[in-house]
């Protein structure tokens, strides 16, 4: 599978009255065509600024302070912002957790699915841009298309209007879509037919998903690859299987065990100790050390992300064949 994506050591930070909070210090990772790619870790941990900082979506006091968000060869970062407007719906679209704060109360269902349309192929007539939002609306699998898409948000249920806003981001058929927390805040059943329309149109139109989630039941089941952060930073990346089946670092295996292993039967279920850093008073070195119950001297620097088996990334110094 060919590359899509590549952010090579990502920096964003938030300049605040407290103090600098380094968000996403320094992230690597690389998302290929057609896959779905997952991003977990605890709260706070910079999923969301890495998803946003992709297309220049960061705003004050947060600035992209360092790195290179390579989309298709190009460095989406030195966009401007003219430029990345372009490719912000179009190439690359965003579905968030509460699909209400995405659509417009003002404005019907098939209105908004067109108005994508129109706003990305100028000369595109409404009539037809409505005509296709009906087509797409039927494809998010809405009952009675034609009647919903003259529906106003607010006569649509949680499950309809996630599915529309669904169906305004793969509108332009986008080579990227980008979930975060798609599914939150729906109910569990609406949650599996949301998940499943996703992996559906993926099959359609050959869409990369990059899904992020707490759900460590959803990546099992939906992701090819995943990515683990911890306070900023990448810890572990592999594919699904071996992420579940051979988990290196000790943040990843707390991950793990703190829920029940969707792969694996498990009887004891041990929550992480302790919590996630104040970001702005970071851990020196290993930002985990704090926490990991296998940390010593060595782990008072900085572990580099290396890769201990082809495709298996972890950042933890018990893998670098070091010394201690
Ligand atoms: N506007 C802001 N001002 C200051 N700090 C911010 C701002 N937005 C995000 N942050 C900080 O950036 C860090 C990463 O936030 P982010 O939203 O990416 O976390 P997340 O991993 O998506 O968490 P969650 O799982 O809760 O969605 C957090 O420590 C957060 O407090
Ligand atoms: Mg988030």
């Amino acid at each position: 599978m060919s590359e899509l994506l590549r952010v090579e050591d990502l920096r964003v930070y938030f300049y605040t009255y407290a103090g600098v909070v380094k968000a996403v210090d320094g992230v690597s990772f690389t998302v290929r065509k057609g896959e779905v790619f997952s991003i977990v870790g605890e709260t706070g941990c910079g999923k969301s600024v890495t998803a946003r900082a992709i297309t220049k979506l960061i705003k004050p006091p947060g600035r992209i302070v360092g790195g290179r968000v390579l989309f298709e060869g190009r460095d989406l970062l030195k966009l401007s912002e003219k430029e990345i407007r372009r490719i912000r719906g179009k190439d690359i679209a965003y579905i968030y957790q509460d699909p209400s704060s995405s659509l417009d109360p003002l404005y019907t269902s098939g209105y908004q699915i067109a108005e994508t349309i129109t706003v990305h192929n100028p000369g595109t007539k409404l009539k037809n841009a409505l005509k296709k939002a009906i087509e797409i609306l039927r494809d998010v699998a809405i009952p009675d298309p034609v009647k919903r898409a003259r529906n106003y948000p607010h006569e649509l249920s949680g499950g309809m209007k996630q599915r529309v806003v669904i169906g305004i981001s793969v509108s332009n058929k986008p080579k990227l879509i980008i979930a975060d927390e798609p599914t939150t805040s729906l109910d569990v059943t609406v949650q599996a037919q949301v998940l499943d329309l996703l992996q559906e149109l993926r099959k359609k139109y050959g869409t990369t998903i990059m899904l992020i989630t707490h759900n460590l039941g959803v990546v099992a089941e939906v992701s090819d690859r995943v990515m683990v952060m911890y306070a900023g930073k990448v810890v572990e990346i592999a594919d699904v299987y071996t992420l579940f089946t051979n988990p290196l670092h000790p943040y990843t295996r707390g991950l793990l065990s703190a829920v029940p292993n969707p792969l694996e039967k498990i009887d004891e279920i041990k929550p992480i100790p302790g919590f996630v850093p104040d970001m702005i008073n970071i851990p020196r070195g290993c930002r985990f050390r704090p926490r990991c119950s296998y940390a010593t001297q060595r782990c008072l620097r900085e572990p580099p992300l290396i890769e201990v088996e082809p495709g298996h990334l972890v950042s933890c110094w018990m893998y670098t064949g070091g010394d201690e």
